[in-house]
């Protein structure tokens, strides 16, 4: 939602961008939106500092991070003082038994949620300082999403699917089809362009939403449970696609998993029980108990 004033009237009016002429005398407000949303845009890179020119070492950061869910009279402690920095670059998994909270936490460092206490920062930017529009626009540009059951929409084709983020962040119509292309290609589906959600195989639905989580160069790529619906074989290459993009385009990465295959391709594992980190595991760790187990 935002706030602009009508060229010909003077009313002040609350848009969400989906109506395009002013309520009371009915003059065309395109202009003024468009202009509205680049001033909006380049407030927030002030804001929301550009990768290119950040070279803060933790892209993520939660501090006392707390969440209790109010069921009726009962509180349920989901997370409990979680204190996590994530470098730029890294490949991070989140391991832990169904119900410790990795979902939980994934919702908080992707602004899906509120927590009850503590703070989370992306970038050095406190979440809980930005409004909704701020949110949105943070969401939209540096974080992209990846989900166990997909989330593709249904009637919409796998080409539609990934330009509708670029939709959001304002990109215009060539530039918006050449990058649809251009990803669909990158995860192996460039001659799938047509196709929807139910003409695709499950590992195919995953690629093309891993390409919408990219559509808008993010910083940041939350996959929760990613092969959590497929087969062994399908998992294992949505894996090592992600792993290709972290190592390749410098994304970083965070998933919450169960999948065992996931901890060879980790920079660290955070482990959680309880809503609180059990402990965090680094690749030269990783590698000893892997080398350790053919002795
Ligand atoms: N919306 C909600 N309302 C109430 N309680 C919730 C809600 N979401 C999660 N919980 C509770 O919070 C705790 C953590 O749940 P969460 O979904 O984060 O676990 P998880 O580690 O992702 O589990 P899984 O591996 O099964 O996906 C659980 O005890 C769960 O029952
Ligand atoms: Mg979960």
């Amino acid at each position: 939602m935002a706030k602009i004033e009508c060229p010909e009237c003077g009313e002040q009016i609350e848009t969400t961008g989906i109506v395009t002429v002013c309520a009371k005398c009915e003059a065309d407000l395109r202009e003024v939106m468009e202009a509205a949303r680049r001033e909006r845009d380049e407030r927030m890179k002030t804001i929301v500092r550009d990768d290119s020119v950040t070279t803060h070492e933790f892209i993520v950061r939660t501090r006392d991070l707390k969440k209790i869910y109010i069921m009726g009279e009962i509180e349920v402690p989901a997370l409990r003082d979680v204190d996590l920095d994530v470098r730029r670059g890294e490949y991070l998994s989140i391991m832990g038994p169904s119900g410790s909270g990795k979902s939980t936490l994934f919702n908080m460092i992707g602004g899906l949620d509120k927590p009850t206490a503590g703070r989370c920062f992306i970038e050095e930017v406190d979440m809980a300082q930005l409004d909704a529009f701020e949110l949105a626009w943070l969401r939209c540009r540096k974080i992209g999403y990846i989900f166990q059951t997909f989330n593709l929409i249904p009637v919409m084709t796998a080409m539609e699917n990934i330009t509708l983020p670029m939709i959001f962040a304002g990109m215009g119509t060539d530039e918006m089809m050449d990058r649809g292309r251009e990803l669909l290609d990158m995860v192996g589906l460039g001659d799938r362009l047509d196709h929807k959600p139910y003409e695709l195989s499950g590992g195919q639905q995953q690629r093309v939403a891993v390409a919408r989580a990219l559509a808008n160069s993010p910083a940041i790529v939350l996959a929760d449970e990613p092969t959590g619906n497929l087969d062994l074989h399908t998992g294992k290459e949505i894996i090592d696609l992600l792993k290709e993009l972290n190592q390749f385009s410098g994304v970083t990465i965070i998933s919450a998993t169960h999948d065992l295959k996931m901890i060879d391709v980790s920079d660290r594992v955070v482990h959680i029980r309880d809503g609180e980190i059990e402990r965090i595991e680094h690749r030269a760790d990783i590698d000893l108990e892997v080398g350790g187990m053919g002795e």
